[in-house]
C-alpha cells in the first residue's frame, strides 16, 4: 500500500521514458475523444522500469478500473474466462509476464483481443460444445521483460508496442527526490544524484536504496541524507560505485578467473555460480550489456575491458 504511493498516478507525473509518454499520450487522448477504449498494449524491456506503474497510469488516465494478473498465475481457460467476464466496458486488464502464459490460454485470448468474445467449451466426448460469450470492449495491457519469447500471433495482437529503457541518471536523480519529498526525508543534491548513479538504470533500485540509506540516516546520522551519509550507507549494502551488487562481482569474476574472461556458455555460468540462468538471462545480464561489460557472442559470454578493469584486473593481451 505504502509501496503504492510512490508510484505516480498521472502521465504528467511519471519521469522519465520521454518516448513512451508522447506515444502513450497522443493513443490516449485520441482513444478519449472518440470515446473507444484504447488499443491493447504490449509494455516490454527489464524488469523494475515502470511496466506496472504505466499500466496502472493507463486505467487512471482513461478513468477506468484495472485488473492486475500475470501470466503464470492464468493456468486454465476457466481463470481467464472469470476474469475477462467481469470486466466492465473499456477496463485495463493487466497481465504481468505475459510470456509465461500457458499456449492454451493463449488461444482463449486471442478471439477476446480481437472481436471481444470467448469460445468455451462445455462438456466432455461427444456432448462437448462451444458456446460463444460476448465481452464488453477492454484493453489488454501485457508486460514482459522478453518480447522475443512471445509467441508471434500474441504480439501480432497488440496495437501498441512499447519498449521501456534504462533510465539515465538525471531521470533517476528527480525520481530519487520526488520520491524523498514523499517520504519527508531532507536530501542533497548530490546525495539523491550518488544514489541515482549506483541505481542501474531502475526507479526501483533507486527507490530501494533510497529506503536503506533513510534507514542509515535515521539510525547513524540525524536523519538527514548527506552524500557522505547516502556514501556510507551504499558501501555497507555493498553497492559499488557503478550500483553492481554482490550477484554482479560474482558473475564477472566468475567469467575472468574460471573462464579466462569466456567466452562462456550461460548456463555453465549459472552453474558454477549458483544462479537460476533465467535471473542472470533477465534481471543481471541486460545491464552488464547495457554498460559494456558483457557482450553476447555465438559462443557465449564474454568479459570487456571496461570488466576486467572496473574489477581491478589487468586485460590480457589479444591475440
Ligand atoms: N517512481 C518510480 N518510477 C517512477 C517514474 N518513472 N516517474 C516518477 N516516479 C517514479
Amino acid at each position: 500500500q505504502f509501496e503504492m504511493s510512490l508510484r505516480p498516478q498521472k502521465l504528467s507525473q511519471y519521469i522519465g521514458q520521454h518516448k513512451v509518454k508522447e506515444n502513450l499520450n497522443i493513443f490516449i487522448e485520441a482513444a478519449k475523444l472518440r470515446q473507444e477504449s484504447l488499443d491493447h498494449v504490449l509494455l516490454y524491456g527489464p524488469p523494475g522500469l515502470g511496466k506496472t506503474t504505466l499500466a496502472s497510469i493507463i486505467s487512471n488516465e482513461m478513468d477506468v478500473n484495472i485488473r492486475l494478473t500475470s501470466g503464470p498465475a492464468i493456468e486454465r481457460p476457466g481463470d481467464l474466462a472469470a476474469i475477462v467476464s467481469s470486466l466492465q466496458p473499456g477496463d485495463v486488464l493487466f497481465i504481468d509476464e505475459i510470456h509465461r502464459l500457458p499456449r492454451s490460454i493463449e488461444e482463449v485470448l486471442y478471439p477476446a483481443m480481437e472481436d471481444f468474445c470467448l469460445d468455451i467449451v462445455v462438456g466432455k466426448g461427444p456432448e462437448a460444445r462451444s458456446i460463444r460469450l460476448d465481452l464488453p470492449p477492454f484493453t489488454l495491457v501485457g508486460a514482459t521483460t522478453r518480447a522475443g519469447a512471445l509467441s508471434a500471433p500474441l504480439r501480432d495482437r497488440f496495437g501498441v508496442l512499447l519498449r521501456l529503457e534504462y533510465y539515465d541518471e538525471e531521470a533517476l536523480e528527480e525520481i530519487v527526490l520526488r520520491s524523498s519529498e514523499l517520504f519527508n526525508v531532507e536530501i542533497e543534491r548530490l546525495a539523491a544524484r550518488e544514489i541515482a548513479r549506483r541505481s542501474r538504470g531502475t526507479p526501483r533500485i533507486a527507490n530501494r536504496l533510497l529506503k536503506r540509506v533513510r534507514d542509515y540516516a535515521q539510525v547513524i546520522g540525524d536523519g538527514k541524507i548527506s552524500l557522505a551519509i547516502a556514501n556510507q550507507a551504499l558501501e555497507l549494502l555493498q553497492v559499488d560505485s557503478r550500483g553492481l551488487d554482490y550477484i554482479d562481482h560474482k558473475l564477472i569474476i566468475s567469467m575472468i578467473e574460471r573462464f579466462k574472461g569466456g567466452p562462456v556458455g550461460l548456463d555453465t555460468l549459472a552453474a558454477s555460480i549458483g544462479e537460476e540462468r533465467l535471473t542472470i538471462e533477465d534481471v543481471y545480464e541486460p545491464f552488464l550489456m547495457q554498460i559494456g561489460f558483457i557482450q553476447r557472442t555465438p559462443r557465449g559470454r564474454v568479459a570487456s575491458q571496461l570488466a576486467y578493469e572496473h574489477f581491478g584486473y589487468t586485460y590480457p593481451e589479444q591475440i
